[in-house]
């Protein structure tokens, strides 16, 4: 019993220790009070020191100057040389889901050789189009067999870095079948007339300090010419959205001049690279994508280049973690990250008890990413203070912050359909 209790102290002890430590070493903040006066870098300032004065001046001139600084900064250098995937469907039903919908399960192999290196794609269809259906495309965090219940979507057999939900020695189990379809509303998206697209991030490269060792970084570092310290975890997931893309644009049920890309959290990240990365992504949405994401650095507030940099060192160029200290060094920030989007349509979203993400952060980079839509007629967020809940506000750059925590909730789901089919051109459904 004593023993018990003394070893029950020691835990405690040295659990307390490392919270200590932690804090000192990574701090972070949630008092709005004490965040720092911080100066952001002028998205508008070129190199020789004058201001962008035109769209084809951004285009020619600055976009490639702060797209080349992600790249070496933050993200590690996006692979150029193209491969030809090949793909295979693997199983397609007519009547999914009640007989709304067509399911397609497609392979795509991304090795000229290898056929063991391949990423899966679950498509739902919506089925009554009269034309080719705008598709959202994104990430899962644990499967696609997660997403819904259907019993033939394919187990994933991959490594799982999520813990629980069915989840057995990090590979799903059967009882993982359908744990996040809360976050994929599939009956209102199919309703609204848009097709879905996605896959498992892990297949690409699991989500691990050592998972470039298994992941594309290794095995295709010849094909595509490119070694895995070049370039980053968020740089392969970033570089497997455009291979959906690929198969997507074969497809003559998907309108691929229509298609939006969406990504949470960590893939919010990923999706914005891929965004920056590749123009046929019509529309991009980041669903609290946080630090190293639609949020300001240089504000200190939830999650911090330090933190995020020590805790998962291989999702960025290592670069980007010798700025842990000083942020304000960095010449990158959120709003430029944001500004690559520009034209395109573009969703920042938050939710208020996540600070982690800061979501004043995640705002204020969208508000200042609002002066490069202008150079093109385009309407940015349009106002200077955070929005109450619930009360989206902007134009072609638009954003919301809901009541509740870190997810994609149905009330997003249905901000980003209106909003697509908004700037799709009308009605999608017909
Ligand atoms: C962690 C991480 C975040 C990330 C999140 C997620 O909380 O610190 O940066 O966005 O995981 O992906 O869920």
């Amino acid at each position: 019993m004593k023993n018990n209790h003394t070893c029950k102290l020691a835990v405690l002890l040295f659990f307390l220790t490392a919270m200590a430590a932690r804090a000192q070493n990574f701090p972070s903040n949630i008092d709005e009070s004490k965040v720092q006066p911080y100066t952001l870098p002028d998205v508008l300032q070129l190199p020789n020191g004058k201001t962008v004065t035109s769209s084809k001046e951004w285009q020619q001139v600055q976009r490639p100057y702060i797209y080349h600084l992600y790249e070496e900064y933050q993200f590690g250098r996006y692979p150029t040389k193209k491969i030809n995937s090949r793909f295979k469907v693997l199983e397609t039903d007519s009547k999914a889901l009640d007989g709304t919908a067509t399911r397609k399960q497609v392979r795509i192999y991304l090795h000229p050789a290898d056929t063991s290196v391949y990423m899966d794609v679950l498509l739902y269809i919506p089925n009554g189009m009269k034309s080719p259906a705008p598709v959202f495309v994104g990430y899962n965090f644990s499967g696609n067999h997660t997403i819904t219940t259907e019993k033939n979507v394919l187990l994933s057999n991959r490594w799982m870095n999520f813990k629980g939900k069915g989840v057995v020695n990090n590979r799903a189990t059967e009882a993982s079948r359908g744990t996040d379809t809360a976050g994929w509303s599939l009956n209102t998206i199919l309703e609204k007339g848009f097709a879905v697209a996605t896959a498992y991030y892990g297949d690409l490269e699991p989500d691990t300090a050592t998972g470039y060792t298994t992941g594309i970084r290794t095995t295709l570092k010849e094909v595509l010419n490119i070694q895995p310290n070049e370039w980053s975890a968020m740089g392969a997931w970033a570089w497997g959205l455009s291979r959906i893309v690929d198969y997507l644009q074969k497809d003559s049920h998907i309108d691929a001049g229509k298609i939006a890309l969406i990504g949470h959290s960590r893939l919010g990240k990923a999706a914005l690279w891929a965004g920056a990365s590749d123009p046929r992504f019509a529309l991009i949405v980041s669903n609290e994508s946080g630090e190293g994401g639609a949020a300001l650095s240089r504000r200190w507030y939830g999650e911090t280049v330090q933190i995020i940099t020590a805790h998962f060192p291989h999702w960025f160029a290592a670069k980007y973690k010798t700025y842990g200290d000083n942020v304000n060094a960095l010449p990158v920030d959120a709003h430029m990250l944001l500004s690559l989007m520009a034209p395109r349509p573009l969703y920042v979203a938050s939710a208020v008890e996540d600070t982690w993400s800061d979501p004043k952060g995640e705002f204020l980079s969208a508000k200042e990413a609002s002066k490069v839509y202008a150079l093109f007629g385009k309407k940015g967020i349009g106002t200077d203070s955070l929005p109450p809940l619930h009360q989206p506000v902007g134009g072609t750059i638009r954003y919301h912050i809901r009541a509740g925590k870190h997810a994609v909730t149905l009330y997003d789901w249905e901000q980003y359909l209106q909003f697509a089919t908004e700037q799709f051109g009308g009605k999608v459904k017909s």
